[in-house]
């Protein structure tokens, strides 16, 4: 890679402030100076600027339990963010492979890699997401058969063109129910619990397609997914 996109990618430079350090004999390749920005360099290059050595990181794939009270926008002038939580360098080069509403909790990934996020998110690759609704209102017996065969044949919410795409209920309790949906449709579960009268009170998700949210993390702390987990998208 260019010595300026190197500089701009671990030292969060923009290009012509990598340029600039460059040409003002700021950055040392393996103890040379350089004045070319299109010198080659690579991830055993040892980059130094202005004595501070720069390393390259590889993508990063995170998941995050996610509190409620935080959005998954960069910039919430109501909530902290996402961004706000993870303590790491760079941290805002990291976006929500799918995002949750700000009173819902559990399983975001985040990542650096562009690529990855639309796998995850892309309908076409319709990966299962399961949440867990406690309800308003306790749907039981007869009522519960029928949400069940409603979700499962698909709802035409508000304001869409096109039904969701079948969906499965389980009802845990009569006002706990597990939602598995293929799709990621804005405000998705509530409103689809609002088309059969009802309203969702609390949310969380479980999973993404087969990587579950790690019991291990409390609200707000995320880990590095695993290379299998990385592999699952
Ligand atoms: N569906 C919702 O309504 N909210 C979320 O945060 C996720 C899915």
């Amino acid at each position: 890679m260019r010595l300026d996109k190197y500089l701009c990618e671990t030292a969060d430079l923009t290009r012509s402030l990598a340029k600039r350090a460059v040409r003002r004999e700021e950055v040392r390749v393996d103890g040379e100076v350089v004045k070319d920005p299109s010198t080659h360099v690579d991830e055993t290059s040892d980059v130094n600027w202005l004595g501070q050595s720069l390393v390259l990181t590889g993508p990063r794939y995170l998941m995050m339990n996610k509190p409620t009270g935080v959005e998954c926008t960069s910039h919430s002038s109501h909530y902290p963010t996402l961004h706000d939580l993870i303590d790491l360098p760079n941290a805002e080069r990291l976006h929500p492979a799918g995002r949750l509403d700000v009173e819902t909790t559990g399983l975001v990934f985040l990542t650096d890699d562009g690529q990855w996020s639309h796998r995850v998110t892309s309908p076409r690759h319709a990966s299962a997401k399961v949440y867990r609704a406690t309800l308003a209102e306790p749907v039981e017996g007869r009522a519960a058969e029928k949400a069940m065969q409603s979700f499962a044949d698909g709802l035409l919410l508000k304001g869409d063109s096109k039904p969701t795409r079948p969906a499965e209920l389980h009802m845990l309790t009569p006002r706990d129910a597990r939602l598995t949906i293929h799709e990621g449709k804005y405000h998705q579960v509530r409103r689809m619990f609002a088309a059969i009268g009802n309203r969702v009170e609390t949310l969380h998700r479980e999973s993404i397609g087969p990587v579950q949210l790690d019991p291990g993390l409390a609200p707000g702390e995320c880990r590095m997914l695993r290379p299998d987990e990385i592999q699952c998208f």
